[in-house]
């Protein structure tokens, strides 16, 4: 595991943006996992004017998004899907039927996890994830438990999750209990991993993440065990490194 540590929000997504644009131009058939949240956003920003510019094609990109909540539509404003097509999807040229999110209104959600992890084996695996970081220390919506679990799962979102999540609805009761996530076994099969830190209320996440033990209570720590994994931090991220 590698850390960077950068100025500020800026640098942070231009290095990301960077770093998937050196996969979608490497690879023929790049894999890309994908994340939500407020930190990728600058990194979609950067992606979306490089694919306008004509300096990135994602007509051979194939995505997998790590998580969505459970009971959201794909047109509600707060859904991981409208967020993506508002951000993303909408913006550039990925196929329409290479791009996958984890659905959250299913009539069998299990059934649906089961497909999905199929689907990312079909494409033969992720060769980038990106991920962002909860302040509990949660990766996807793989939340601090006593065990965590491998395959795509429904998960109990925890509180400090739903109330740092409530910013973007208008009363914390709207935020739903439950989603669906890639698991840590998806997760960690990448053959590449980029984690996205910005901001000082991700410090103490940071911190167990990469100086502590390695623990389910801190599902992110798990990527010190990762062979090709990079945490990108912002200096107010990085304060108690
Ligand atoms: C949510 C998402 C995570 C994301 C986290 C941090 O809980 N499920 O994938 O990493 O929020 O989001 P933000 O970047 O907005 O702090």
């Amino acid at each position: 595991m590698k850390i960077q540590i950068v100025n500020d929000y800026q640098q942070l997504s231009e290095v990301a943006a960077n770093l998937v644009a050196g996969q979608v131009i490497l690879n023929n058939n790049p894999v890309l996992g994908l994340a939500t949240g407020s930190t990728p956003e600058g990194m979609y920003h950067r992606l979306v004017q490089m694919c306008r510019n004509g300096v990135l094609d994602f007509s051979n990109t194939t995505t997998f998004n790590l998580d969505e909540y459970l009971g959201l539509s794909p047109d509600h404003p707060q859904s991981y899907h409208f967020y993506m097509y508002r951000h993303f999807f909408h913006l550039v040229n990925v196929p329409p039927q290479n791009i996958h999110l984890p659905p959250g209104l299913d009539s069998d959600p299990s059934q649906a996890c089961r497909l999905y992890d199929r689907k990312i084996s079909e494409a033969g695996g992720i060769n980038l994830q990106i991920l962002g970081i909860g302040v509990n220390g949660h990766i996807g919506f793989n939340e601090p438990h006593n065990y965590l679990k491998t395959g795509t799962h429904l998960v109990e979102l925890e509180e400090e999750t739903v109330e740092a999540n409530s910013r973007f609805f208008d009363s914390p009761e709207e935020v739903p209990r439950r989603a669906i996530t890639m698991g840590m076994r998806g997760i960690m099969q990448a053959e590449k991993i980029v984690l996205l830190a910005s901001g000082e209320n991700k410090a103490r996440a940071m911190k167990e993440a990469t100086c502590g033990k390695i623990s389910t209570r801190v599902p992110a720590s798990f990527l010190q065990l990762h062979r090709n994994a990079i945490f990108i931090v912002d200096r107010e991220a990085a304060a108690l490194l």
